[in-house]
């Protein structure tokens, strides 16, 4: 019992052990299976954390309603024990079960690009080494009328999901090719970092671009010097993979934080450098009215110790005064004793600076925003990283008001941000048109396109019975 979680352990950290009962050269497989599934995160969706991995029940918040991770342990009640290789590659690739078709929230438009080789792996993972858990899952996904329709995503399949499999994963020499294939297929960085467009699609000219997602900016990572990566230096764009932190440039909050702590942090040094390397090839895109990078608002403004004494001489409490919405206080009493007075962090930037900082300098007020409610809590191969969140402290005034407080004295200057707007990221963000009011036309749009699609086959097969019938 004890050997196989050794194993299994070794395995997920992707160590060549000899696994009794299992020739070499499927040994060889299997490990490549387990780093497979460490790369593609699917850990990250299909374990609840401290749950038994892989056994699903794990709700995702789309802007469409929660989505529902399954069981994909081989459990053969509730799993997918019964699935031959055929039916697991059409899942993960394709997004279509034997039973159904699957949402993408699931990232299969990305997967569809998993050579077959890394899908046998996966498979062999999946069914020889992981213990299935034959629990019975306490929720199911339920949405509304009409995205409960699952065929509907047979249309958006023609459109959006057209990719092909790579013939095999790149060599570890080809450096670029190989963080291609990390950050196109395993990773899927571009289902969080790409645009979506009306329907939901990645706007693929824009890939890489920038987006948001759940309340979250998700940054612009293509090679653009000011508004993506490109004056990043690979050791730190490999620093905040590994760990979440590029100092003096950007720490990392929200999802980007499960995908360090799930699955880039436990990759081999060479992987994350691969990922720099093709970064910096992916084509600049410049977001639109950006004129500096976001790391370069590097001077705070002196605190002004008048308007400190003024605030606590006007209301004593102020310090501690829980209703002042006084900016400043806010940030004396709440964020100053980590992030100091001056905003610089402490020296060894444990506690970041928040000057020269992505959050606060960049062009949206998002994540300063997202953070100041969520906080951060983010495992490290070096221990955890915590600060606390303050959204049932704080109300959406005095997060408007500091903010602004931070992006005034810290960051940006330009940036500004409403209660009301708190109001939204609190609820998870602007909502995407399609779920507001585009969803009759969507709906009526894809129907049409699949009505076509279907009667252009039938026509094209009934044809050929008639050319075969002459023949
Ligand atoms: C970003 C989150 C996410 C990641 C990463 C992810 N999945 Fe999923 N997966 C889901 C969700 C959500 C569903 C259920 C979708 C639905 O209900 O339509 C799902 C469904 C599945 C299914 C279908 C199960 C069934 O019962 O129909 C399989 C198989 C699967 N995932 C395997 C994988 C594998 C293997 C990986 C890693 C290579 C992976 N998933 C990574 C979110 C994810
Ligand atoms: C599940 C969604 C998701 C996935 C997948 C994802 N990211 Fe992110 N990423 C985010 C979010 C959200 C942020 C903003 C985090 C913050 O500011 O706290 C972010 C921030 C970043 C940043 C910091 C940029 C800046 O200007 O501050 C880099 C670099 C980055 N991601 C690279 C990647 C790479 C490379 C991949 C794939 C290997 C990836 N991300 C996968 C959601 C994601
Ligand atoms: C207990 C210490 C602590 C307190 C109090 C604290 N923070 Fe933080 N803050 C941190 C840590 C730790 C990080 C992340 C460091 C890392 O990722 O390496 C962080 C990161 C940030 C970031 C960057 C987030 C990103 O996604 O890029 C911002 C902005 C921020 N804090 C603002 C605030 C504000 C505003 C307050 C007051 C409401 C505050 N913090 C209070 C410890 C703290």
């Amino acid at each position: 019992m004890r050997c196989v979680k050794i194993i299994s352990f070794a395995l997920i950290l992707g160590f060549v052990v000899p696994i009794r009962g299992f020739a070499q050269s499927e040994m060889e497989v299997i490990q490549r299976g387990a780093y497979v599934a460490r790369a593609a995160d699917c850990t990250g969706c299909h374990t609840n954390a401290g749950e038994k991995p892989f056994a699903g029940d794990f709700i995702l918040a789309s802007p469409l309603g929660n989505i529902i991770a399954t069981n994909i342990t081989p459990s053969k009640q509730y799993g997918i024990g019964n699935w031959n290789e055929e039916q697991f590659a059409k899942a993960i690739r394709q997004g279509i079960s034997p039973t159904r078709y699957l949402y993408p929230a699931m990232p299969y438009t990305a997967y569809a690009e998993l050579s077959d080789a890394d899908v046998h792996a996966l498979y062999l993972y999946f069914m020889k080494v992981v213990k299935p858990v034959d629990n019975k899952p306490e929720r199911i996904t339920s949405l509304d009328f009409p995205f409960n329709q699952r065929w509907l995503m047979m249309g958006w399949n023609m459109i959006f999901a057209r990719k092909q499999p790579w013939e095999k994963a790149p060599p570890e020499q080809d450096n670029i090719k190989r963080g291609e294939y990390l950050v196109k297929v395993l990773e899927h960085c571009s289902t969080c970092h790409t645009p979506r467009n009306i329907l939901m699609g990645e706007k693929e000219s824009q890939f890489l671009g920038g987006g948001f997602f759940a309340g979250w900016y998700v940054p612009n990572i293509t090679s653009d010097p000011i508004s993506g990566i490109g004056r990043w230096s690979n050791d730190e764009l490999v620093s905040y993979l590994r760990s979440g932190t590029a100092h003096w440039k950007s720490q990392a909050a929200g999802s980007m934080a499960e995908s360090i702590e799930n699955s880039l942090r436990h990759l081999p040094d060479q992987d994350l450098q691969a990922i720099a390397a093709y970064l910096k090839t992916v084509p600049p895109i410049r977001t639109h009215g950006q004129i500096r990078p976001a790391f370069s608002f590097t001077g705070a403004k002196p605190v002004n110790m008048a308007l400190l004494d003024y605030a606590i001489d006007r209301n004593p409490n102020a310090m501690t005064d829980k209703t002042t919405t006084d900016g400043q206080a806010l940030y004396v009493a709440a964020c100053a004793t980590c992030h100091q007075l001056d905003g610089q962090g402490t020296k060894d930037q444990f506690y970041p600076s928040l000057t020269a900082n992505s959050a606060t300098g960049g062009m949206f007020y998002n994540n300063t925003v997202m953070v100041i409610l969520n906080g951060i809590q983010r495992k490290t191969n070096d221990g955890i990283v915590f600060m606390p969140g303050f959204g049932n402290e704080m109300n959406d005034i005095q997060i408007a008001n500091l903010a602004n407080y931070i992006f005034e004295r810290f960051g940006n200057d330009s940036l500004k941000v409403t209660a009301e707007q708190v109001k939204l990221l609190r609820l998870g963000g602007e909502r995407p048109i399609i779920a507001k009011i585009v969803l009759p036309i969507g709906g009526v749009i894809l129907l049409t396109v699949v009505g076509i699609i279907y009667i252009k086959r039938k026509r094209r097969r009934q044809r050929y019975r008639h050319l075969s019938s002459k023949r």
